[in-house]
């Protein structure tokens, strides 16, 4: 279900009108609907249930304060991949005990921090992370939680730049390699192995890789428990695809009750980021020149790719739309950013009616992997974010200015 649809003419986020934002706020500018963000993770959580369920945002998709607070207060965990995220995770308020530390590249510092902060788990993806886990934990004599990160091989149809499975892949280990590392943290004092967990891709649609990698956990976790090796939750991760197609849960959750149903009290972790908040969020820009006189007519915007990456980054497609309806004629456009980079496109071959300079359009589902991926390339201030929740919108997060942009030059 959209939460962004056409009131009359104008496109809205339920009875709020966009326009009326981008001529508040200005633009470039993120809005975010509070009841899509609800929604998307009430009807996820609803697909699992059966066994103990929790849910870690991955903060990477979208940091923001207040809309992460949205998934907190709905009883959310936190996914994390550096010290930053940590931070931000305890401060939005999540309970270190519900979050989980990713990320390939983990420093002793960051190690340290969360540890001291007693997280879940660290979901540890090489024997070198164990080992140095291992050390900090008993130089600190406080126990760490530890969560294998399995590289199952299972390819993951998806963006050759999201798939983070298969045996190229620089995130986990292999199967050989995490039984060792099981073994090895089972003899660690300060150490205590709390779950499994795997990651396949990003943008995955098929419920058929998921469906694998149960059963592959499942061989896995018996294989411990002949050592053993018993685990308090399993975290199948993320990766849930956003976009035309829609991916089927209950093909996903029926595998996961089948696969797990000889370890009932086994925790069910999943870590959604762009499920999450993909939908949820529109960026609006505002067109600042029509450049007809070529070969190709160009809606020139004032949002680029630094404010929104994906198309440029992945060629991803996001739908672009004009926040008024119109009627009459329609021309073709391609719509490009302002930065000087030839990549700097959102849409080829847009068919749009009679679009002027001053007008604003919308780029759809923009709510994941858009701000958190944003830079101040060209010199370019950061967007800002509005948050809206029934009539009421909110400023989240202001637009940078000049100043922000050399404050931290020496
Ligand atoms: C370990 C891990 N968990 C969760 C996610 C979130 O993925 P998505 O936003 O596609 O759900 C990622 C994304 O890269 C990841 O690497």
């Amino acid at each position: 279900m959209s939460f962004f649809s056409y009131r009359g003419k104008s496109l809205s986020v339920g009875r709020v009108p966009l326009a009326s934002l981008a001529q508040k706020f200005k633009t470039p500018l993120y809005v975010y609907s509070q009841a899509s963000l609800m929604d998307q993770y009430l009807s996820l959580k609803n697909s699992f249930s059966g066994r103990p369920l929790l849910i870690c945002y991955a903060l990477k998709a979208n940091s923001n304060f207040s809309l992460c607070r949205v998934f907190k207060e709905l009883g959310a965990g936190a996914e994390v991949v550096s010290g930053g995220e940590l931070r931000q995770a305890l401060r939005i308020g999540f309970s270190p005990s519900k979050i989980l530390f990713s990320g390939v590249g983990k420093t002793r510092d960051e190690i340290r921090f969360g540890i001291k902060q007693k997280i879940l788990a660290f979901n540890v993806e090489s024997f070198e992370e164990l080992k140095a886990l291992g050390e900090v934990s008993a130089q600190m004599r406080l126990k760490a939680s530890v969560s294998v990160r399995i590289n199952f091989p299972i390819k993951a149809k998806t963006h050759p730049h999201t798939v983070t499975s298969g045996n190229l892949s620089k995130f986990g280990v292999n199967q050989k390699e995490a039984f060792l590392m099981y073994e090895w943290a089972r003899k660690a004092k300060w150490l205590k192995i709390a779950g499994l967990h795997c990651h396949l891709g990003s943008q995955v649609f098929s419920s058929k890789p998921y469906v694998q990698a149960a059963s592959l956990a499942k061989n896995f976790i018996r294989q411990l428990a002949m050592r053993k090796i018993s685990l308090s939750f399993v975290d199948m991760g993320g990766g849930f695809g956003v976009g035309d197609e829609t991916i089927d849960f209950s093909g996903i959750a029926g595998a996961y009750s089948q696969e797990f149903k000889e370890w009932p009290a086994l925790g069910l972790v999943l870590e959604p980021g762009r499920f999450l908040v993909a939908e949820s969020g529109i960026l609006l820009t505002r067109i600042v020149h029509v450049k007809a006189g070529g070969k190709r007519k160009f809606l020139i915007v004032d949002a680029g790719m630094n404010d929104f990456l994906r198309p440029a980054l992945y060629g991803a497609r996001h739908p672009v739309v004009s926040l008024e309806k119109k009627t009459g004629k329609a021309e073709i456009f391609d719509v490009a950013g302002p930065v000087c980079e030839s990549a700097d496109f959102f849409a080829r071959d847009l068919s749009l009616c009679a679009p002027k300079s001053g007008e604003f359009l919308g780029i759809l589902n923009a709510g994941a992997y858009g701000f958190s991926m944003s830079s101040q390339y060209n010199f370019r201030p950061r967007a800002s974010e509005v948050l809206v929740d029934g009539k009421t919108a909110r400023l989240i997060r202001r637009r940078e200015t000049f100043a922000d942009l050399i404050r931290s030059e020496a």
